[in-house]
Formats: structure tokens, C-alpha cells, sequence
């Protein structure tokens, strides 16, 4: 089998492969036992046939022995019940035993393949994530507080203890935040939002640090070689602005929830470039064709694949990988999408789609590689506002992060802007518009930083439920919107929300009507001129949407969960202020993005989303990179659905 897969790797293009990843039970078939063998033979045939390779450490899930010789390596759930052996994903961050044997299988695997020069990157784990309430993870927790608070007292004011008396005397009295604790109705539904927030963080943490123990397992006889592990975009459970430190390079697996948001994959990819300052990513995985896990699966479509593929390229991907090469012959993933199918047959629409996309990509060569997004626009994504504002008991439980944020950035991707998706700790000094969709939480020097984009001429724009807690998720002792309410010139005493069956209209300045839904701030200007008023309720008249003047810049507040046409009216009014609109903001599922490469040449992506072709006129001169062939600014061009359009703009 393994001779026709590299027959068709080649005839697809294929030149890396990620390997290894669930291989522990392999390479590690007993506790004295490791067994090399079929790992030498993968590697050894790999490098053979000059094929660039990731190689995994294989611990994202352990072997049946480990989990039977030490029950303490398995996870206990949200409910408190020990898992027994089974799944992946499965192993207690907080067991010595498994972080022991993993860092010593890495170490192994380091030491033994050090030297093939085909070995371009580490895989470390595998989609790191989930949780574990054991007693192991509680005292690893408490560890953990140690070193976040001075003490109990300031732990108890942190937690906010006095209520519901739960003042702490003893750190041994603190336990995992679970159903058996604080917990009612699920993980979001807790006492103390500020222990839950802290688990969450430190969970985060401990998983980190098993990420960690294999990468300096690893080290200990590579140096150099990079070290990376597949993230997973929007993944609530890791805060990958707390890892990216850490990683070499970042990559991630692209496996959306449905196919009707190439939005929602861009903002993924662009939150991932995000993660360690704009350096290119590699798209791990993606199916060529169907995953398995959903109750319906649905086939990528022709030419979806080469879109998304070329979409991921065009927001910062270097390198553009598949899960899997060849079909699983059994257990869950034996229906999962492969490049080669069960039957090893080339002649498939699949294959034939990718063997054209490796094609493609052999003749650009290294065109892109290195290659940064020019972005004058940045939105703030946050985990910690994401947790605070989810697992808050009121105002709403219907008001959800991710879906606030896709809106906005939904906004921005329709007007064709470039933007980085950012932590708030990130420098903001080279953007002209800062979004912070409900900027739930705001932390250290946010708020200033803030106020100095707007002072030098930027527009700020934020939310509904923004500003409302510290890093404790404890209330501003303050009018609402906290410590932004300087650079909004705002002041928000009361809030109304409503089920989604209640729309409140949001007259906009220059006469158009949107429909506004879910969470109504009463807004009351203090020195903000008012943009958008409700039409109803007892409050209609007055402000849902302000725009505040602030040194020769601009806070926004929108205080109404406005629909997508008007979210996309208060981000068009900023775009236009700073003239960033992209070349064909009217034709919103024509996607256009820029790189400009490490020789500072400027690439432009279009990419068709439509169903329909799209005829516009080339933005500008430069070459075709797909065809070679050069284009004049205006000449018409055509893109058919799914079509892909590169070319260099001179
Ligand atoms: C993840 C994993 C793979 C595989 C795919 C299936 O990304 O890393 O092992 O399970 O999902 O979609």
C-alpha cells in the first residue's frame, strides 16, 4: 500500500506529510518497552523519498497499559467521575505519571530522529483541549493560585468570597470548580464566576505545560528544528494568546461547523496569523472532501477545497495540509474525507482536485512564503471576555461571543479590509480602527491605550456589555462602560434584554432602519453625539449607537445588538473615514486580501464565495500568478464560482 500512496503523493505534489500522531501504543508498546521499528520505517521511506516531514510525538492519546498500571493518568469529567481507558484526548494534565512518560517518549523520538534533515517541524500532542476536575488537577489548581495571589486575602477579594460565605482560611478548603461544587446546569453555570474563570485559566495552563515538558523534551537533542501543535481557531477551552509564546510557529485545523461562512474561516485564520504577531501559519489539516464527526456530513463541493485552501493562503498560510491522506480502514474515522480513498483509486474527483491544487502550488514555488498582512484594522479577541461574558449569570445567556464578533469582523471581511485579530495586550500603535466587540472584561492598561489610538486620529469601536468587569470579573465600582466611558463618551445606567422573538428598530443617522435584538443599553451621551436611535419601548428616542470625538479620533459605542446591515453601517462609516475600504466592497462574497512578501512585493487574493460568476475590473497592474500572464489595471476579469484569482499589484 505504501508504494501506491507514494506513487500518488507524487503525482499529487505532495511534499510534506505530518506523521506519527497517535502513536504512542506503537512506540511505546509497554512500560520498559519502546519499539522504534514502524516509526524507522515511516520516517526512513519518507525521507527516502526527500519528503519533508512533521513529525509527531503521539502522545494525544495513550496507550491501554499506562491507563490500567495508573489510573491516575485518566481525566475525571465536569460530573467527577473517573474516566476509565478509552478515547484520545484523554490524559489528566496534571498526572506525573503521564507527563513523565510523555515528555520521555518525546525525548526518545527527538533523540532517535534528531538527525534527518527532513525532519522540518515537531508536532507536539494533538488538539489540545477538554478539561479534568481530579484531585490531582485540584491541588495543581491551588498550586496555581499560590502563585497568582499573594494570599488568601487577596484571593478571597478576588473571588469575591464574603459572599454566599465562602470566605477561604485554608488553601486545602478550595476545590475544582465542578457539578459537585459550584456548578448547576453545566460548566457555564457557576456561583463564582471569578473560580470558574480562574479554572479555566488555569487549566489552559496545565495543558501548556504538557506542551511544554515534550517540546523541552524534545530540545534536549534538537535545537533548532521548530516545534508546533494543531490548534483549533475559536476553541473556547484554550487560551491560545497564553501559548503562542511558546509554539514556534502556529498551525491549525480548519474544520468548520457549516459551509455558509467563509467569514467566520477567515476570522479563524486571521486570529491564528494573530497569535504570534502576523507570522505565516500552516493549515494542518482539513478534509478534502467530508469529515466524519457531524450527524450529516457534507461533500465539499468542486473547487471548495482550492477556495478554502487558497483562502487560507491568502490570511497567512504557508503550508496547506490534509487530514488524511489515506482513508482510516475502520473505527470512527473510517468515512472521514481522504486524498486517497479506501479503493487507492487516482482517478476520483477528490484526488484529481488535489493533485490540481499541489499542481498550482509546484508552479508558484516559494511566491508566498514569508509573505504579511499590510492591516491598518484591528479587531480584539479576548478569552478571558469570552469566558466572563459566557459564564455570567445575566444579562443574557443568549448574548454569544463568538457570534458578536463574527458580526463585526463579518463587517470588515464584506468591505474587503485586511485585519489582524489580536490580543489586547498587543501593540495598537500601527492600526487606524481598533473593534472590540464586547470587550467584556478589560484588563491592565487597555483602556489608555485605547484612548491614545483615538487622541492620534484612530476610531475605536465597541459594544454592548463592554468594559463591565476587571481580570477578576469583578463590577467597575463606575458608571458603564467603565474605564472606556472617557473614550465613548457615554454613560449606560440601565440595560434592557429580550428574548429573539423582540426587535427594537435603530433609526441610523442619515435615515436607514435596521432591526436591533437581544441586548437594548440605555445610552446616554455625555459628550457623544448620537448615530442611531430606538424606534421602541419605553425608550425609544434616545441613543442605541454614539460616535464620541476624542483628540482627532473617534470612540464608538454601539449599545444595541444591531443586525448584520447594521453592523456593517457603523463599520462602513469608520472604513470610510480612514479610507480603507477594500476594491469591491459592494459585491460582499467577492473576498479580496493582501500579503505582502518578505521582498515587499503586494499580492492580491480574490476569491468568489458566490454560487454565481463575478465579473470586475483588476484593481491593479501586475501579474498573474496563477497563469503568468500579466494583467492591466482595469481589464475585466472573470471568476467563476469557487474561482481563485492571484496576482502581484506593481
Ligand atoms: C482532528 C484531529 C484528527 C482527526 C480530524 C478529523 O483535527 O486532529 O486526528 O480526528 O480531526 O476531522
Amino acid at each position: 500500500m505504501w508504494e501506491q500512496d507514494y506513487r500518488l503523493f507524487d503525482a499529487a505534489r505532495i511534499d510534506t506529510v505530518t506523521v506519527g500522531v497517535f502513536s504512542w501504543a506503537l512506540t511505546q508498546p509497554a512500560p520498559e518497552v519502546y519499539d522504534f521499528s514502524m516509526l524507522d520505517r515511516i520516517v526512513q521511506r519518507a525521507a527516502g523519498e526527500r519528503r519533508n516531514i512533521c513529525l509527531a510525538t503521539g502522545t494525544g492519546a495513550h496507550p491501554a497499559w499506562l491507563a490500567r498500571a495508573f489510573p491516575e493518568v485518566t481525566r475525571t469529567d465536569f460530573e467527577g467521575r473517573r474516566h476509565r481507558f478509552g478515547q484520545r484526548h484523554n490524559s489528566c494534565p496534571s498526572s506525573p505519571v503521564f507527563r513523565q512518560l510523555s515528555a520521555e517518549v518525546a525525548r526518545r523520538i527527538g533523540e532517535r530522529y534528531a538527525d534527518y534533515p527532513s525532519i522540518i517541524a515537531w508536532h507536539v500532542g494533538n488538539e489540545y483541549g477538554g478539561a479534568c476536575y481530579c484531585d490531582l488537577c485540584a491541588a495543581g489548581f491551588r498550586d496555581w493560585l499560590r502563585k497568582r495571589y499573594a494570599n488568601l486575602d487577596e484571593l478571597n477579594a478576588a473571588w469575591y468570597t464574603t459572599f454566599w460565605s465562602h470566605t477561604f482560611t485554608d488553601w486545602d478548603q478550595i476545590e475544582a470548580p465542578s457539578a459537585l461544587t459550584e456548578h448547576w446546569r453545566g460548566p457555564d453555570h457557576t456561583a463564582f464566576q471569578g473560580i470558574t474563570l480562574d479554572y479555566l485559566r488555569f487549566m489552559s495552563d496545565a495543558m501548556l505545560t504538557n506542551f511544554i515538558d515534550e517540546k523541552a523534551a524534545l530540545r534536549q537533542s534538537t535545537p533548532d528544528t521548530p516545534v508546533t501543535t494543531n490548534f483549533m481557531g475559536m476553541y473556547r477551552p484554550i487560551d491560545y494568546h497564553r501559548w503562542a509564546a511558546h509554539l514556534d510557529f502556529v498551525s491549525w485545523d480548519n474544520y468548520p461547523p457549516d459551509d455558509r461562512s467563509p467569514a467566520r474561516m477567515a476570522l479563524a485564520h486571521d486570529l491564528m496569523r494573530g497569535l504570534k504577531d502576523g507570522q505565516p501559519f500552516w493549515l494542518m489539516e482539513q478534509t478534502p472532501s467530508y469529515t466524519a464527526s457531524r450527524d450529516v456530513n457534507p461533500l465539499k463541493r468542486p473547487g471548495v477545497m482550492r477556495l478554502w485552501s487558497w483562502q487560507a493562503m491568502a490570511h497567512g498560510a504557508d503550508a496547506v495540509l490534509f487530514f488524511q491522506m489515506r482513508a482510516s480502514r475502520g473505527a470512527c474515522e473510517k468515512y472521514h474525507g481522504a486524498v486517497i480513498g479506501h479503493a487507492g483509486r487516482s482517478d476520483t474527483r477528490v484526488f484529481r482536485e488535489v493533485s490540481q491544487l499541489g499542481a498550482e502550488l509546484d508552479r508558484l514555488g516559494g511566491a508566498l512564503l514569508g509573505a504579511r498582512t499590510p492591516a491598518r484594522v484591528a479587531l480584539l479577541f479576548d478569552w478571558d471576555s469570552w469566558w466572563a461574558l459566557e459564564i455570567s449569570d445575566g444579562p443574557s445567556r443568549l448574548v454569544r461571543y463568538q457570534q458578536v464578533v463574527l458580526s463585526y469582523y463579518q463587517a470588515l471581511w464584506e468591505a474587503g479590509v485586511d485585519v489582524d485579530v489580536v490580543a489586547v495586550t498587543a501593540d495598537l500603535a500601527r492600526y487606524d480602527v481598533v473593534v472590540a466587540p464586547v470587550l467584556h472584561m478589560l484588563k491592565g492598561d487597555l483602556a489608555p491605550r485605547l484612548e491614545e489610538v483615538a487622541k492620534r486620529g484612530g476610531s475605536v469601536v465597541t459594544t454592548f456589555l463592554s468594559g463591565r468587569v476587571d481580570e477578576n470579573d469583578n463590577a467597575f465600582l463606575m458608571d458603564v462602560p467603565g474605564p472606556l466611558g472617557r473614550l465613548m463618551g457615554v454613560r449606560v445606567d440601565e440595560w434592557d434584554v429580550r428574548g429573539p422573538e423582540v426587535v427594537n428598530p435603530v433609526r441610523l443617522r442619515g435615515g436607514g432602519k435596521v432591526a436591533a435584538q437581544l441586548v437594548f443599553e440605555l445610552v446616554q451621551p455625555d459628550g457623544a453625539e448620537v448615530m442611531g436611535t430606538y424606534q421602541a419601548d419605553f425608550y425609544a428616542g434616545t441613543a442605541a449607537v454614539t460616535r464620541n470625538a476624542f483628540g482627532s479620533g473617534h470612540g464608538w459605542y454601539v449599545g444595541a445588538g444591531l443586525d448584520q446591515a447594521g453592523v456593517s453601517w457603523v463599520i462602513r462609516q469608520v472604513l470610510d473615514r480612514h479610507e480603507l475600504m477594500g476594491p469591491y466592497p459592494d459585491l460582499p462574497d467577492l473576498e479580496s486580501a493582501v500579503r505582502v512578501t518578505p521582498e515587499g512585493e503586494r499580492l492580491l487574493f480574490l476569491l468568489n464565495h458566490s454560487a454565481d460568476a463575478i465579473d470586475v475590473p483588476a484593481p491593479g497592474a501586475g501579474v498573474d500568478l496563477l497563469t503568468g500572464r500579466p494583467v492591466e489595471r482595469g481589464q475585466p476579469l472573470r471568476l467563476k464560482p469557487s474561482a481563485v484569482h492571484v496576482q502581484t499589484m506593481s
